[in-house]
């Protein structure tokens, strides 16, 4: 063969492993509305970036005749490339070679590339679309997950790991996902669970479809699996993208600076008339976010989930931030068990990533009752407080409204090591808002009143007596556990400024193996 000949044939080769399952595979793929493994990375990464790895690599498995049936690449496109010019490592599952089933050489291609990514302090994204564990393989396809999740475990804290999930994802094969920070999943045709509707229906005898099962909409909104819902593999692959910017290349760095044309100064005079007068009324908190953070450009992660609190990223002066923040608007932003899952993990993500946290505090307390106490809402709480308190990274709190009891202590209050907290004007600081606590305080001496008249008369007057001892941010102030009081349209600015000036902070946790945060 001369020169040019071998060249040819790696050209060939070439040509027949991108076909991967063969075209009638791929266009069964695409009636389903499904792109290919190609055509994710081709979306993801930037235009010719993309340097594939291991597209010779067959698998070695002989059971069932498997050895007159091989597939250059086997069934998954691995490589890096770069997203706005950063390097990542990429896998994606190509569901028209064997169902995507995951093989002994399938899951060592996805460990190279995870090992090179954390050599290089590079993201690794995994795009997921398969039928699980190869069956003719067995036990070797198991060992692999297992090689995978040691990974991933290995890697978490160290290198952002993003998995979106395009297509079926069950058994065992959930937990690499589950195991990464973020998971993606679309609206049709994906779907996550453990076990399957067929298996749910012999164990338990429930009936269920596919997509109440596991579908993008459950793993959203009730499960909190999924992070992100998409509406098409497209906006999913952008999102990914968009998410990136936000985001550092490894715990040793900092997210880029990202430059814009919002000046710090601005002041939205709106933000000054925003608390209702009326305590109970509900206000939207995301019109404060999006007031406050550069241009209005929000991030929301975990939006369907847990509504009663908001986590997302934003920028101030260009600077990375993650947000939490009440949710006024729903369940009067009340802290459950849900809520303060969500956001504990989300603060600790932005802890392992050097990005600083912003809490926007209204929070009437904890949601009381025998529903919450059996969920575990002590250890759901004690996840909160404890993320918050080991946080290391810049953390700022503003307090809006209510600031009540032990949810006053969780959002990130002075002792928990917050480095700057101020309050609005309309703050309320204390251990419980006024009604309650007359009733506990002065319930015997109600009681003694028999005209309902003058009872309710002095229900309001000692309710009127304890708000103005507590319904301020001013007695909090009086101790220093609230910086300052400022003005609420000068939010944006106090909070770069704060930003600035905490650019050089150096906190560190007693050494130890790893902590026991309450699980
Ligand atoms: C080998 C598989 C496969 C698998 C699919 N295929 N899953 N081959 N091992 N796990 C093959 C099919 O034989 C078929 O080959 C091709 O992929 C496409 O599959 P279809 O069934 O035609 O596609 P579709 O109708 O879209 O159904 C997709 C599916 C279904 C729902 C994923 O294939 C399915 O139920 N697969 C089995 C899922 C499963 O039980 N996996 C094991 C889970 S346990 P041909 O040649 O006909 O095109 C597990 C343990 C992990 O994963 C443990 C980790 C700790």
């Amino acid at each position: 063969m001369s020169g040019q000949d071998k060249v040819n044939e790696l050209i060939k080769k070439r040509e027949i492993a991108r076909l991967g399952g063969g075209q009638k595979r791929i266009d069964a793929q695409h009636e389903k509305g499904k792109l290919t493994a190609r055509e994710r990375i081709d979306i993801l990464l930037d235009e010719g970036s993309f340097e594939e790895f291991d597209m010779f690599v067959t698998h070695r498995c002989t059971n069932f005749d498997m050895e007159k049936n091989k597939v250059l690449g086997d069934g998954v496109v691995t490589g890096h490339g770069t997203i706005d010019g950063r390097v990542v490592y990429v896998f994606s599952q190509d569901f028209t070679v064997f169902g995507g089933s995951l093989s002994e050489t399938f899951a060592q291609k996805i460990c190279k590339i995870m090992d090179m990514a954390m050599k290089a302090g590079a993201p690794v994204i995994g795009i997921n679309d398969s039928g699980g564990a190869r069956i003719q393989e067995g036990v070797t396809s198991l060992a692999g997950y297992a090689e995978i999740f040691e990974r991933n475990i290995l890697a978490s804290g160290v290198i952002p790991q993003i998995s979106a999930i395009f297509g079926p994802c069950a058994g065992g094969a959930v937990y690499s996902p589950a195991l990464t920070d973020f998971v993606m999943m679309t609206e049709e045709n994906s779907y996550m669970f453990v076990t399957g509707p067929k298996v749910v229906k012999t164990v338990t005898g429930e009936e269920i479809s596919v997509n109440n099962l596991g579908g993008a909409n459950v793993h959203a909104s009730k499960s909190g699996v999924s992070h992100f819902k998409v509406s098409s593999e497209e906006n999913g692959l952008l999102l990914i993208r968009k998410l990136l910017s936000y985001l550092p290349q490894n715990n040793l760095e900092e997210a880029p600076l990202v430059s814009n044309n919002d000046p710090i100064d601005r002041r939205d005079d709106f933000l000054n008339n925003i608390i209702p007068d009326n305590p109970n009324q509900p206000y939207d908190m995301q019109e404060v976010i999006y007031s406050i953070i550069d241009e209005g450009e929000f991030l929301e992660v975990h939006r369907n989930y847990a509504k009663n609190i908001i986590v997302g990223f934003g920028r101030m002066d260009g600077q990375s931030i993650g947000i939490v923040a009440n949710q006024p608007n729903f369940l009067a932003g009340v802290l459950d068990s849900d809520a303060s899952r969500k956001a504990a993990r989300f603060v600790r993500f932005c802890d392992a990533f050097n990005i600083p946290v912003l809490t926007l505090v209204d929070v009437p307390g904890f949601l009381p009752g025998s529903g919450q106490e059996y969920a575990g809402i002590i250890i759901h709480g004690a996840k909160l407080m404890f993320a918050y308190g080991e946080a290391t990274v810049p953390k700022i709190t503003i307090t809006l409204r209510k600031s009540y009891g032990g949810a006053h202590d969780v959002m990130s209050c002075k002792q928990l090591r917050g480095d700057l907290n101020y309050a609005w004007p309309s703050a309320e600081i204390a251990v419980m808002g006024a009604s309650g606590a007359i009733e506990v305080l002065e319930g015997r001496a109600m009681n003694a009143i028999e005209d309902p008249e003058e009872r309710e008369k002095f229900k309001a007057e000692k309710e009127k007596e304890y708000k103005e001892k507590f319904a301020n941010p001013y007695e909090a102030a009086a101790y220093g556990y609230i910086d300052d009081v400022i003005e609420p349209r000068n939010t944006r600015f106090r909070v770069i400024r704060g930003l600035q000036t905490l650019q050089t902070k150096k906190l560190t946790n007693p050494p130890k193996k790893h902590c026991n945060i309450p699980l």
